[in-house]
This record gives structure tokens, sequence and C-alpha cells, in this order.
């Protein structure tokens, strides 16, 4: 037994005879070299770049209606001006909740993962992308505990735990990919409407310009993974994923239906309103819009068939 260790456990120092390594140093992939250069020249002080008021929302909402879950109940359209900027307030910190949320599971996920020999020449990139994934969880959680009464609660994020690794780091990879490209969409949706919030738009902007490279590393690494897993798993294997991946987009988007939100906007049966929000033409449609992108690419790698895709 080791005695270098004082739980008693087996070192993994390598023994006295093992040679001196030879091989030559690591070198970035040209597309993650490209995104580290990026990343450099976007780098920034979260505690500076977005100018806090004192209040948000005031004369303004702070998300468009389409993107308010409970827009196509009649709860929604009971309520007057005032009510409507009440709930587009909580909904928008329910959405960074959830991100937030989202994130910092990923986080969490690839800190485990770095300078693992599959990730070992992304590393440098890796760690970037770490960096900007908490500024991110940094200003969303400002927003919410300056303008909302603080940050919803999290409700837990399912990336899987057991089974082979190249699958659970298939799945995991996956799953960051397609939260980046479902909230890109909610990000843009926001952003391209001037009648918001300045403060919630910058937000989200700086989501947008900092994500873009996360999904462009992000659909890469993927495409690598399933590659090398096809080599050794069937078509059946790959669509079995593709139905976990589908089900999981439905569970982050209805996330965004918050029954607390509802509360905190001062609306009655909570969760009667989540379950007509759910079943509204509304939100479905929504999601539908924000899950088209990635659907497409889930079906060009084989881990969605065209029927499923339609
Ligand atoms: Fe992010
Ligand atoms: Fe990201």
């Amino acid at each position: 037994m080791s005695t270098d260790d004082p739980a008693g456990r087996a070192s993994r120092m390598p023994p006295e005879t093992t040679p001196p390594r030879t091989a030559p140093p690591l070198t970035m992939p040209p597309r993650t070299a490209r995104l580290m250069d990026l990343t450099r020249a976007a780098f920034c002080d979260p505690y500076e770049i977005v100018d806090w008021p004192e209040s948000v929302g005031d004369d303004a909402q702070c998300l468009p209606d389409r993107l308010i879950s409970i827009v196509d109940t009649g709860a929604f359209d009971a309520l007057d001006r005032a009510g409507r900027r009440r709930l587009s307030l909580f909904e928008c910190a329910n959405l960074f909740s959830v991100l937030l949320h989202g994130e910092k599971a990923y986080v969490a996920g690839l800190a485990a993962r770095i300078h693992e020999p599959a990730t070992a020449s992304h590393a440098e990139y890796l760690h970037a992308l770490i960096d900007e994934e908490n500024k991110h969880m940094y200003l969303f959680s400002q927003f919410c505990t300056r303008y909302a009464g603080g940050v919803y609660p999290d409700h837990g994020f399912p990336f899987p735990a057991d089974g082979p690794k190249e699958e659970t780091d298939l799945v995991f990879y996956a799953q960051a990919l397609l939260m980046e490209e479902m909230f890109d969409h909610l990000n843009r949706a926001v952003v391209g409407d001037p009648s918001i919030d300045s403060t919630v738009r910058r937000i989200h902007q700086i989501h947008i310009d900092d994500e873009a490279r996360h999904i462009s590393f992000g659909r890469a690494h993927l495409e690598d993974l399933v590659e090398r897993l096809a080599q050794t798993a069937g078509a059946g294997r790959l669509l079995a994923i593709g139905a976990y991946l589908d089900r999981y987009m439905t569970v982050m988007l209805e996330r965004l239906a918050n029954p607390r939100v509802y509360q905190d906007a001062g609306l009655d049966d909570a969760y009667a309103l989540r379950r007509q929000a759910l079943a509204s033409e509304g939100v479905r449609s929504l999601h539908a819009a924000a899950t088209v992108r990635s659907r497409g690419f889930l079906t060009k790698l084989g881990l969605v068939g065209p029927e499923q895709a339609a």
C-alpha cells in the first residue's frame, strides 16, 4: 500500500520505472484555436459590463408577450399594462434562473471532464468557456437579486450519471448544446424587440455574443462524439439517446412555466394556470420554434429519425 496517502487509498503516482514523456506538445484543433482567439478579443469585466439601474420594467416589459408562458390564457387577457409588466419581470427572472441552474450543472460537469484525454487538446478553450458561463451566472443572479427578490429555486438538472462513459459524455455535451441553442432562440427574441427594457436586452445580447462561440464548439465536439460512438453502437442506440434528448428539451422549456412566478405576479390558481399554459397553442409554438434548429442538427447526426423530426 502507498504510504503517501493518509486515507490509505491506492496512490495514483506512477511507478518509478515510468519512462519520461516523449510525446509532442498537444496542439489545439484549428477551429478551437480560432474560438480561443475570438474569446480573448471579447474578454470583459462582468462587474463593469452592465450599468445596473435602480429598477427595471417601470415603463417597459422585460419579455415580449410571445415569451410569456401564459400569453394564450384568459388570465393574461385580463391583465392591464401594469400587470403585464409585473408578470414579465418575474417571467424574465425565471428564465434567467432556469438558465443559471443549467449553466451551473454544465460548469460542474465540464470541470469534472477537463484535462481528460478526450478533451485535453481543447482544455485551454474549456477553461475560457467555464469563465464565460460563470460570468453569465453572475449577471443572471444580479438581475434576479436586484429586481425580483432572488434567484428562483433549482429543480435539478437531468444530466446522466451512469452508463458507459462514451455515452454519458455524449449526452452531457449534447444537453449543454441543446440548452445553449434553445435559450439562444429566446435571447434573440428579446433583443429583437426594441420595446423591451434596455437593461434586459443588454444582458440577453451579452449572452448571445458569448454563446455563438460555445454553440460553434458544442456542435463540432458533438459531431466528433457521435462519429466515435457510431463505430461501436447501432442506429437503435443512437435513436434511443436522441429520444432521451428530445424529452430533455421539453423538460427544460416547461420550466419556463413556473407557478411561483404566477404567485409573485399576484395571479390566482397558479398550478392550474401552469397546466393551461403548457397546453396552450402559444407555448407549443414557442417550444417548436426554440427547438427546430436543434432537431435539424440531431437528425443530421442520426440521433433523431426523419419521422421523429417531423
Ligand atoms: Fe451562458
Ligand atoms: Fe454556453
